[in-house]
């Protein structure tokens, strides 16, 4: 045997009894027999051999190749047997009770949601939707927000690219947003529905915002009523009956005279905090009022955009925040919490 060929051997065999892991008995395999293993490399040398010797070396070399393979098999098959030997010296305690898989929850959004809807559904209403992308007809035109109307501004809205989505409308030029409030379903319930209408449109809303308390993505929830005879006291004995269902107690209903293009008048509503029954604490800032959102009567304009007769029939609409109201029933100090995913928070609202 050539010397070289046995000087392989003997440092193979000194490399593989320390070998413990099967990950370290490939790389020694890799380092003598791969494409640039020192015996691979040896073979190189036979042709360097007078002609009288290069079969004996051939020879010599797959033999060494032969016991190399041998021996990294052995060890394979021992290192297996220690493994599984591990495996099962391990204790099983079986009187231990077994893991819990972790069970999901609704998350306190929808929570929020459905507790609104199951409420106002309570009350005589159905369940609107609309599409988050809206044309500006629905979001803005028929909701008498003028072309020149600053909410229209690059700065709250996001406008879709048309040309993105020309091919789901064929022929539809309308600028396309992604929808601001949802009163755009006002609209669209309006002019595919007869009067008596009670509807109530929860759904998610995007404006260009982002702070502690605003969220580009955010939830609305909006509320419809039109019929013959309704009037601002509907509104206000609506929103009343409302609290009692949700917030298990009749809160104070508190109007201050504010401005949507939408409607007229048009108000901000408060709630009495249900947190210190109007009393006065940090959820309110010492008020005894909580700001939920914005209300009115639907302006006539709006009416006769979508082909209602504003002579014969009156209405009112309103919209707030769901987030808001999440982050209120559930004291949540950041809004960006909600939208993180992260399990941490998410477990505290188990359903
Ligand atoms: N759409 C208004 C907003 O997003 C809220 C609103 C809804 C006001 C209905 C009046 C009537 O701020």
């Amino acid at each position: 045997m050539s010397p070289l060929l046995a000087a392989q051997i003997q440092q193979f065999h000194a490399a593989l009894a320390s070998v413990t892991s099967e990950e370290a008995l490939y790389e020694l395999q890799v380092a003598y027999l791969g494409k640039k293993g020192s015996v691979t490399a040896l073979k190189g040398e036979m042709g360097k051999l007078p002609p009288a010797e290069r079969k004996d070396f051939g020879a010599a070399w797959n033999r060494t190749r032969d016991e190399i393979e041998a021996a990294l098999e052995r060890h394979r098959d021992v290192l297996k047997a220690r493994a599984r030997d591990l495996d099962l010296a391990r204790v099983v305690d079986l009187s231990m009770p077994p893991l819990r898989p972790p069970v999901g929850s609704l998350h306190p959004l929808t929570q929020t949601r459905r507790r609104l809807s199951e409420t106002f559904i309570r009350l005589g209403f159905d369940v609107a939707v609309g599409p988050h992308v809206e044309g500006e007809q629905f979001n803005f035109d028929d909701l008498n927000i003028g072309k020149d109307h600053p909410a229209r501004d690059m700065a709250d809205t996001f406008f879709v690219e048309p040309a993105a989505i020309r091919g789901l409308a064929p022929g539809d030029v309308q600028e396309l947003v992604l929808r601001t409030h949802t009163s755009p379903v006002q609209i669209r319930t309006m002019r595919t529905r007869k009067p008596p209408i009670r509807i109530i449109a929860p759904g998610t809303t995007f404006r260009r915002d982002d702070d502690a308390t605003h969220s580009p993505m955010f939830h609305q929830i909006e509320g419809l009523y039109i019929d013959e005879g309704v009037s601002l006291a509907d509104l206000k004995a609506t929103l009343m009956a409302f609290t009692e269902d949700f917030f298990g107690q009749r809160l104070a209903v508190r109007f201050r005279p504010s401005f949507f293009p939408f409607v007229e008048p048009g108000a901000e509503f408060d709630l009495g905090c249900p947190f210190c029954s109007g009393r006065g604490c940090n959820l309110c800032k010492h008020t005894g009022y909580i700001e939920i959102g914005g209300c009115g009567m639907v302006h006539p304009g709006v009416l006769e955009h979508c082909g209602i007769d504003s002579e014969r029939y009156t209405g009112w609409a309103f919209g707030f925040g769901i987030d808001r109201m999440t982050m209120m029933l559930h004291q949540i100090p950041h809004l960006r919490l909600m939208f993180e995913g992260d399990t941490r928070f998410l477990e505290q609202f188990p359903c």
